[in-house]
Formats: structure tokens, C-alpha cells, sequence
């Protein structure tokens, strides 16, 4: 069966309040724009989820490359991992430093080593042996998430959590994408959560937590509080549902049931199934969501 090659993209699942939405709305049709372009060169549904993300990564309103906060001890650390439907192949990186496009060092850690995931030093020494050109962490900020760090210090205690409830400054990005021939790619990128510890990682470079793709059923992507995707696997429950005969819309939204249910967690999941059938859903006063084909932009939604 010939399929339609279609992208969908997420730009984190929060509070967007209505300032921003203009913002996030331009990041996620040009993050498409990328996507469709890639998809209608290549047909290669990995490319498309590649060229979303790298988009995402420069598009400083995300929290994701450049924009991402900084830890408890003022520094970026970023998480990223994609997944190939076709042969489950899987590249990720954790705690790297230095690089404005932690998706494109996972992917090399797919295709250039004998591992899955390269965490903290290990991955930055990895980017720049690659001749992925280090950046200055000042060339990752942009002026707020000094001043959020700054804040934070100042005030001491902070709940992690509560950045996922109302407080939430940003988020992570993500895409799953669908070739001609049902091949279908997910991934997510992240700078994960503000003052976080160092050495933090959340779910967005685990496969089945922060991203999944196997082309007998679909792929998903997931966004929102890390510690809580990662306990009840967001992106696996979520194949898991297209597995059992459920939609992509059934699907995405029974995953995010769970995330709720079992662990009081908000965020949201970007689904693709076998059929180049779409869905989504989160548990968050907002999504920035949006979705194309080949040819069109079908929707972006905040
Ligand atoms: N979902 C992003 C994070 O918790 O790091």
C-alpha cells in the first residue's frame, strides 16, 4: 500500500500563555517547512525527523540546542535520542555539552559506533571527534534562562515538578515522520528541566520514554515531566496501544491517561501509526503541535 509521507512535531506540552503563541506557532511551520522538504528530497522519514529537529534546536523559543535552561550549576546539559522503524536502530546522547545540535550527534552515535547512547563527556568528546563544531554555552542561551538560573539561585529550594504544573518556562521538541512505504523515524530533543541537578537525564534520550518507532505499528514522541514519562514508558505504551488494534488518537490518548493516572504527570505525545494515520494528546493547558504532509501544512495548533 502507498502511503502519504506526513511529519507531525511537537514543541513541548505547558502553559503557553498567549505571548508566546505567535512565537511557537513560526517554530513549528518552519520546523514542518524543514520536514516537508526533507521528505519530498529524500523520502527518507529519518531525514525529516532530523530536519525538524535541528530546526527546533536553533528556534530559541523551544527548550531544546540553543534556548535550553541551565542546571543548578549554570550550565547546559542536553538530552536527544531518534529511533528507525525499519531496523529499531537507536542513537542517543545524554548530559552533552557544547554542540548546538544534540539530535545530529545521536544520529552519529547510530550510525558511526557500536553503541546506543553516549552520555555527558563521552558524548561532547564523541561530537567533536566527528568534527561537530564545539559552541561557547553562551551561544546556547538567550538572555531569560540566565536570569530564571539567577532567580532560582537566589531562591534556593526549587521543585522540579512544579515547572511541568504551572511555572513551566519552555519545552522539549520532537517529530515522527512517515515515508511513502510505511517507514516511519520518532525522535526528541531536550535541554531538559531549569536547575536541574548536573548529570540529570530525563526521558527524552531513553527509547520507549522519550521516543519510539517500529514500523509494524507506528512511532511516538513524547514531552512534558521526564521523571514521571520515564516511569510509565510514554512512547512504548503508546506502540503498545497501536499494537493491541487501538487509533493513533486512542493511543496517544490512553498513554497520556496513564502518565496521568499512574503518576500524576503532565505532558503530551505525538503519535504516527502504521497506516499514516495521526494523533495527539497531553494533559497541559497547552500543546505546540502541527502536522504536514508531502505537499501541505494540515494543522499547527497551540
Ligand atoms: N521531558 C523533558 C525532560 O523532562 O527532560
Amino acid at each position: 500500500m502507498k502511503i502519504e509521507p506526513k511529519v507531525i512535531v511537537h514543541g513541548g506540552a505547558w502553559d503557553i500563555p498567549a505571548a508566546l503563541h505567535q512565537e511557537h506557532r513560526e517554530g513549528i511551520k518552519q520546523a514542518l517547512e524543514h520536514a516537508q522538504s526533507a521528505l519530498k528530497s529524500s523520502d527518507d522519514p529519518l531525514f525529516a525527523v532530523l530536519e525538524a529537529i535541528k530546526f527546533m534546536e536553533s528556534f530559541p523559543v523551544f527548550d531544546a540546542g540553543r534556548g535550553s535552561f541551565l542546571n543548578a550549576r549554570g550550565e547546559v546539559e542536553m538530552d536527544a535520542g531518534l529511533m528507525v522503524g525499519k531496523d529499531l536502530s537507536v542513537g542517543a546522547v545524554a548530559a552533552i555539552r557544547n554542540v548546538a545540535h544534540p539530535i545530529e550527534v545521536a544520529d552519529l552515535v547510530r550510525t558511526k559506533t557500536q553503541h546506543a547512547f553516549l552520555v555527558g563527556e563521552g558524548a561532547t568528546e564523541f561530537a567533536r571527534e566527528r568534527g561537530i563544531p564545539l559552541v561557547a554555552t553562551e551561544d546556547l542561551l538567550v538572555g531569560r534562562e540566565r536570569e530564571l538560573y539567577l532567580r532560582l539561585k537566589k531562591q534556593g529550594k526549587v521543585r522540579i515538578k512544579s515547572f511541568f504544573e504551572k511555572k513551566r518556562q519552555r519545552d522539549t521538541v520532537g517529530a515522527v515522520a512517515i515515508n511513502s512505504k510505511g517507514e516511519i523515524a520518532a525522535g526528541t530533543s531536550t535541554g531538559g528541566t531549569p536547575y536541574k541537578m548536573p548529570g540529570r537525564v530525563g526521558d527524552s534520550p531513553v527509547p520507549g520514554a522519550g521516543f519510539y518507532a517500529d514500523d509494524r505499528f507506528g512511532g511516538a514522541s513524547s514531552t512534558g515531566w521526564g521523571e514521571g514519562i520515564l516511569r510509565v514508558m510514554l512512547a512504548r505504551t503508546v506502540i503498545e496501544s497501536l499494537k493491541q488494534g487501538q487509533s493513533a488518537q486512542q493511543a496517544a490518548e490512553s498513554a497520556v491517561g496513564e502518565l496521568r493516572l499512574r503518576v500524576q504527570g503532565d505532558g503530551g505525545v505525538i503519535v504516527i501509526d502504521r497506516n499514516g494515520n495521526m494523533g495527539f494528546a497531553y494533559n497541559t493547558p497547552h500543546m505546540a503541535v502541527g502536522a504536514a504532509s508531502g505537499e501541505e501544512i494540515l494543522f499547527i495548533q497551540i
